[in-house]
């Protein structure tokens, strides 16, 4: 049995190679200079066994496919109702970079976008951290998740936060609202050094069978985050995490996902799997475009639409 996975995913990666439309991400110069070729696609299972093929231990910064994980520590950590008070959870329709606050109160419309993430970024920690103790919490919570100990690009840390001018655009908005409390400017750069959290897609689709297993890390056996909270987190990935392509990817793929402008995109269907891919060629709402055909595939042939 156990070649079978391996040869289908190495076949389903043939398949989409000669799919070359797309660049990699332009807005961030580190990103921009990488390898458009790499390819590799991982399953992990609920008990903790890895399949996969291609590129599965490469490198790259995990980006906004962060932001669902850190979303759960801080449901964890202060509890949900600071959260929503703070950060919506209703589909923006918009790119992932706008705006999107909820009028009158400044509440961003939910976590998956960057306003929302800046926000939920802030409110890692069971209490108010300084920005150096913040990072260390989320590099704690994603090693966590992932099962082993992660470190930061800071390259490409640095080539994000010299060009942050529309991150730091909407930090200002939040901190205007008083939806953030602090200096702007720390914030934005604590959430880029979360964002430059460097990952293979052998970790992303262990940190997505963590949430498929109900906040329990298959190989480490530890508990991350409590029930309830996965469920709000694949709700909202459900809902959100495509950002602008979130409904074409609901009814054609149906699984709850995330995405990042690095080239990663991860999968997580309760009780069953996490499924990560990785090609740095975006499309136009920053998805990866290998990636969705990926997911296209593995939906449709093994039945995995949740509906
Ligand atoms: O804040 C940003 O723009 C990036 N650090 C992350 C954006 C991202 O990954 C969008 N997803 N596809």
């Amino acid at each position: 049995m156990r070649p079978i996975i391996p040869d289908y995913l190495a076949e389903a990666l043939r398949d989409v190679e000669p799919h070359t439309s797309g660049e990699p991400a332009g807005y961030i110069p580190e990103l921009a200079a990488a390898d458009p070729e790499r390819l590799g696609a991982a399953f992990a299972m609920i008990d903790g066994e890895v399949y996969g093929a291609g590129d599965i231990d490469t490198e790259f910064t995990i980006q906004s496919i962060s932001k669902p994980f850190i979303y759960a520590l801080a449901l964890s950590d202060r509890g949900f109702a600071p959260v929503l008070a703070k950060v919506g959870v209703e589909p923006s329709g918009e790119a992932f970079n706008e705006i999107s606050l909820e009028s009158g109160t400044g509440r961003p419309l939910n976590p998956m976008i960057n306003a929302g993430a800046i926000t939920v970024h802030s409110l890692a920690g069971v209490e108010d951290l300084n920005p150096r103790e913040r990072v260390e919490r989320v590099l704690h919570g994603l090693s966590a998740f992932a099962g082993r100990r992660l470190e930061m690009d800071e390259a490409v840390c640095a080539s994000e936060m010299e060009h942050a001018h529309r991150n730091l655009a909407i930090a200002h908005m939040l901190r205007n609202h008083n939806v953030l409390t602090e200096d702007p400017r720390a914030i934005v750069d604590g959430y880029t050094r979360q964002c430059s959290v460097l990952v293979t897609t052998r970790d992303l689709a262990m940190m997505a069978a963590t949430l498929a297993n109900r906040g329990t890390n298959p190989l480490s056996g530890e508990q991350v985050v409590p029930e309830p909270v996965v469920r709000q987190v694949l709700s909202v990935m459900f809902s959100c995490g495509m950002y602008d392509a979130a409904g074409d990817w609901a009814t054609q793929v149906g699984i709850p996902a995330k995405s990042g402008v690095a080239g990663g995109l991860i999968g997580a269907l309760p009780g069953q799997i996490g499924i990560a891919t990785f090609s740095p060629r975006l499309d136009g709402h920053g998805n990866s475009v290998r990636g969705v055909s990926l997911f296209e595939r593995f939906s449709s042939d093994m039945g995995l639409h949740v509906m």
